[in-house]
């Protein structure tokens, strides 16, 4: 995408109104709040490649992927046309009762085709929630039916995401989020977080402090009541923190040595958007139960899922009285699961994990400059995946910079101290340029404002 291609504002003041004024009244948003919003908001209606419209015509560069989601890009017609023959031809059957249906056995395959290590059974849901409560429920049931019920209590990581559902809250570890719901489940723990760039020391002592700390919560909590420890290969909450070299090898040593199933959150990371299929083979992390969604279907029709060994898998499959209590009216959706297949097609098929990595080398050396900008302190990332980041939170200097980008048709997102950057894996040299040109600009106007 050309800057300067960016096709003017078209205008339909009555219908365009009248979408923006529902969307304030009867649709509920998150993140910012609608209602009081000073901006009116950005109401998206189509979108092709790596570029999004709005209800005004106006083009931006979907700097964020949706949500980190589209990995393909945008208006994808093979992946379109795989989901409208789906729903032609059988658009539902659960796997219930001895149901079960084609499509989702060949993405089962073909997540055991491409999952690390000896992971080989899926169960599917629908959101990334989904599959991180499932993933928490199949860590404790295993230990319950291998005869260590105590088994029961999980170890995340301080500012970490895992979802919003109350199980997955539980293990999420940003405070806001978890406050209006308090108490949440007991049982749950928080480690200390490796985060080499912020860290005072080398990038060696700042893993081992983290696997420490790691340590540290199973001694005092006993490693005989720790059912799993879960973590993104790379973090995206808050901050894009990549951890230090040591930092897997030592957590997988840890849980091996104590028993406990490591769980890795690849709803992020997965598919292709580090560089890697998932976001782990950086460190060949080796899970026992792996979570993943966004890329699966790179948004197509939503998909989760949770994936485990033989080993795991064939302690719930022995009869009967061992069945995993756990259910989803939509689990292995024939729709969704058709959309994931040729998704998964279009990336192999297209080498956009290895342009992932490519693009993203070139996105991060047209970044870490910026470093040198007023009030930026950092530049985080690996592959399509990073965060500029401020040297203290401000939020309102986070509005302004993006408000900036999009007025550079730029669409990207905030936290207090970051500005995230993870486009769809097809970005082109040309849009890593234009899209490095307008952060740089972006900031220079916030920090002036
Ligand atoms: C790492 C990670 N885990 C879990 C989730 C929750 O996924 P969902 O929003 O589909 O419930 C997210 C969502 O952003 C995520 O990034």
């Amino acid at each position: 995408m050309d800057g300067a291609a960016l096709r003017a504002p078209e205008r339909h003041p009555g219908p365009t109104e009248r979408l923006r004024a529902d969307a304030r009244r009867h649709l509920w948003h998150w993140g910012v709040q609608l209602a009081t919003w000073p901006e009116a908001p950005l109401t998206l209606v189509e979108g092709r490649g790596t570029t999004v419209v709005d209800a005004d015509g106006r083009e931006y560069l979907d700097a964020i992927s949706g949500l980190g989601v589209v990995q393909v890009g945008h208006g994808c017609g093979e992946i379109a046309e795989a989901v409208a023959a789906q729903a032609r031809r059988l658009a539902f059957a659960s796997l219930a009762n001895g149901v079960s249906n084609d499509v989702a056995t060949r993405l089962s395959v073909e997540i055991a085709r491409l999952a690390p290590g000896d992971l080989e059974v899926s169960f599917l849901t629908t959101g990334g929630g989904e599959a991180v409560e499932t993933a928490i429920k199949m860590a404790r049931q295993y230990h319950a039916l291998s005869g260590e019920p105590r088994r029961t209590k999980l170890i995340a990581r301080e500012g970490s995401y895992h979802g919003l559902t109350l199980g997955a809250l539980s293990a999420t570890g940003v405070a806001v989020s978890r406050r209006p719901f308090e108490p949440l489940l007991p049982g749950f723990h928080h480690v200390e977080h490796p985060e080499p760039a912020r860290f005072d020391g080398t990038s060696e002592e700042c893993g081992e402090l983290a696997l420490r700390s790691l340590e540290a919560r199973i001694e005092f909590e006993g490693p005989e009541t720790i059912a799993a420890f879960i973590a993104e290969p790379v973090s995206t909450a808050g901050a894009i923190k990549v951890p230090p070299p040591n930092y897997w090898p030592g957590v997988q040593r840890i849980c091996a040595r104590h028993g406990i199933l490591l769980i890795v959150d690849e709803i992020f990371c997965g598919f292709g958007r580090t560089g890697r299929m998932f976001g782990g083979e950086h460190w060949d992390v080796r899970p026992d139960i792996m979570t993943l969604a966004k890329g699966i279907t790179s948004g197509y029709a939503p998909l989760s899922a949770t994936v485990t060994s033989r080993r795991i898998a064939d302690a719930f499959w022995a009869g009967p009285e061992t069945e995993f209590q756990h259910a989803a009216t939509s689990a292995g959706h024939p729709v969704s699961c058709a959309a994931a297949l040729v998704n998964i097609a279009v990336i192999e098929r297209d080498g956009l994990v290895d342009r992932a990595a490519e693009m993203g080398a070139l996105l991060g050396d047209a970044l870490r400059p910026l470093v040198e900008l007023d009030g930026v302190s950092h530049v985080s990332g690996i592959g399509l995946l990073w965060g500029v980041e401020l040297e203290r939170p401000d939020p309102a200097r986070i509005r302004r910079l993006l408000a900036a980008l999009r007025e550079r048709g730029v669409l990207a997102r905030g936290s207090a101290t970051n500005v995230f950057l993870y486009p769809p894996l097809i970005v082109t040299a040309a849009e890593v340029d234009l899209l490095a040109g307008a952060v740089a600009d972006a900031l220079t106007i916030s920090a002036s404002e």
